[in-house]
């Protein structure tokens, strides 16, 4: 299949376990594997200074690694070997590293870091400006219901990436909402996040955006339908609904057969990959929230990380150097989780976007040549808001059977006081997990506690915490929409970064079509099409249903 690859760069792709590096990094992590972290800083009192780097006032930490200058060295020396550079050029510059799809992967023209595709310039421009006179609209009461009056709330029903990214961002720069609309999110077929979604709301006042780039989700036509059956139920039947509606979608004349009028449609871009669409129009939502000029922050913040990703040499460059950790932790130290945990309440529902990031980009095993993954590609990738997960999780972290990489993302803020007590708990835990406490430690507590020596032998072996958790603290200056952009867009890169290196295609997702073609399966005639456990459950929900 032609690549269109303009460089070349996906021919002269290597896979991993074929480069020298590869090989390099085996032996590193004999020696590393079993490494006690803390040694690594009592031979080492520079060691922050040297396995830290920083661009534009953030500041990565990555002392509390397994890794040394030897191996830090093979790890830039495998993103060197894999073509990286040139990948990363290819993907600024249009090719079409969707290879499956043959399609580009060019999020980073939305926020104005490389040129939109020929041919789509104009129409990209227009649409953009139509997006934010409609989101000025809004913000300023000139956009009205069918009843003449103002909308005051907004709803968007959609899914995945027409779902996390606006939510999460909207949550995260949730003070600067101002006089503008309420705007909050559905994205479940279950009925009750419509349902609570509508507690409170006008129908003569509240908006509906449709949110789906193919515009045949499930859960998002459903919950489309169930709104204007909500809306006509207040309304009536004679009212003109329509006006209660906008889309965001690659697919205009579904939308406008659900009745949506092509003024109040946004295209996005098919260059654009859902989890990838927030800079684009699926950032609707966030542009109504913020307004405009807190978005164009947004987009500047994702500029910033563009041109340091493109310009920073390896060793010096945020997203590659997350990268090749998560790479050298998954693949070379076998730690197969890497829990996210951001200390900044706004950041809540950041795992779940970094969730679909990470695991829907490089959840993947075939590579380039259609031969399986030999390594292991994606980590399992789940995280908590701190200090709220010190108080359900951490528990693991500290005494279970698992090693665990941990990303502490930390806006220090203004630092009054609860702030500041919140960004210490992140340092604590860093080091707690990572220096964790020895039997001679656990035994002085409970001395000190006077506890009869009988029962100190008894109880002290339950206070080890064998430690040796590594981390990367991510330090931002705090939360605002620019620090948002940098952040949402490092993850990108690095995500990329690491798809490139295992050779796999970060911007498809075959595998959830099987879900959805099973559930189409199992509801529709299908007699015999069913396995016997699918049918033992149906039978028994309708039972179910039937003695409720
Ligand atoms: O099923 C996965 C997925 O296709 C995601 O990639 C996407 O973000 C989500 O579903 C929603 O898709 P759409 O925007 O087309 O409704």
């Amino acid at each position: 299949m032609k690549s269109s690859d303009s460089t070349g760069a996906t021919e002269r792709r290597s896979l991993p376990h074929d480069l020298p590096a590869w090989q390099a990094l085996a032996a590193h992590a004999d020696r590393l594997r079993a490494i006690h972290l803390p040694s690594l800083f009592t031979s080492d009192p520079g060691r922050f200074a040297r396995f830290s780097v920083g661009h534009d006032r953030l500041v990565l930490d990555f002392s509390r690694h397994a890794v040394d200058e030897a191996a830090l060295g093979s790890l830039t020396q495998l993103a060197e070997q894999s073509g990286l550079q040139d990948a990363i050029e290819a993907l600024f510059n249009g090719a079409h590293l969707n290879f499956t799809e043959n399609r580009a992967a060019l999020h980073m023209a939305a926020r104005g870091s490389c040129p939109i595709p020929d041919g789509d310039a104009d129409a990209v421009r227009a649409t953009g400006e139509r997006l934010r006179a409609f989101a000025r609209a809004l913000r300023s009461g000139k956009v009205t219901g069918a009843t003449g009056r103002p909308i005051r709330r907004v709803i968007n029903l959609g899914i995945g990436g027409s779902d996390l990214g606006p939510r999460m961002a909207v949550e995260a720069l949730s003070r600067l909402r101002g006089h503008g609309p309420a705007v909050s999110f559905v994205a479940n077929i279950d009925p009750l996040e419509l349902d609570e979604a509508l507690v409170g709301a006008d129908p003569h006042t509240t908006l509906f955006i449709v949110s789906s780039k193919s515009f045949t989700t499930a859960e998002t036509l459903a919950n489309a339908h169930a709104a204007r059956d909500w809306l006509v139920a207040a309304l009536g039947a004679d009212v003109d609904t329509s006006v209660h509606f906008a889309a965001v979608s690659n697919a205009p004349a579904a939308a406008a057969a659900f009745g949506i009028a092509s003024e109040r449609v946004f295209a996005l871009p098919e260059w654009i990959g859902g989890r990838y669409s927030i800079w684009s129009t699926i950032g609707l939502p966030l542009m109504i929230a913020v307004g405009e000029s807190a978005f164009d922050r947004f987009l500047e913040g994702g500029r910033s990380m563009d041109l340091h990703f493109r310009g920073s040499d390896f060793r010096q460059n945020i997203p590659v150097i997350m990268a090749l950790l998560g790479i050298w932790n998954t693949d070379c130290l076998g730690i197969e989780s890497l829990a996210v945990l951001p200390y900044a309440h706004g950041l809540r529902s950041f795992p779940a976007w970094l969730q679909q990031l990470e695991m829907e980009s490089n959840g993947k095993r075939c590579l380039r040549d259609g031969t399986t993954s030999r390594v292991a590609t994606a980590p399992i990738v789940w995280g908590g808001v701190g200090t709220v997960g010190q108080h359900a999780f951490h528990q693991l972290l500290y005494q279970g059977t698992r090693r665990v990489a941990l990303e502490f993302i930390v806006p220090v803020g203004a630092g009054d006081t609860r702030g500041q007590i919140l960004v210490e708990n992140a340092f604590a835990q860093a080091a707690a997990l990572m220096d964790g406490r020895d039997l001679a430690a656990a035994r002085e507590i409970l001395q000190a506690r006077n506890v009869p020596d009988g029962e100190i032998e008894r109880l002290a072996p339950h206070m080890v915490c064998p430690g040796n958790q590594p981390s990367t603290t991510l330090l931002l200056p705090d939360l605002n929409p620019y620090t948002l952009g940098q952040l949402l867009a490092l993850y990108e890169h690095k995500v990329f970064a690491q798809g490139w290196i295992w050779g796999i295609n970060s911007f498809d997702q075959f595998g959830v079509e099987l879900g959805k073609e099973m559930a189409r399966r199992i509801a529709g005639p299908h007699a015999g099409t069913r396995d016997a456990s699918t049918d033992g459950l149906m039978a028994a929900a309708e039972r179910l249903r039937k003695g409720l």
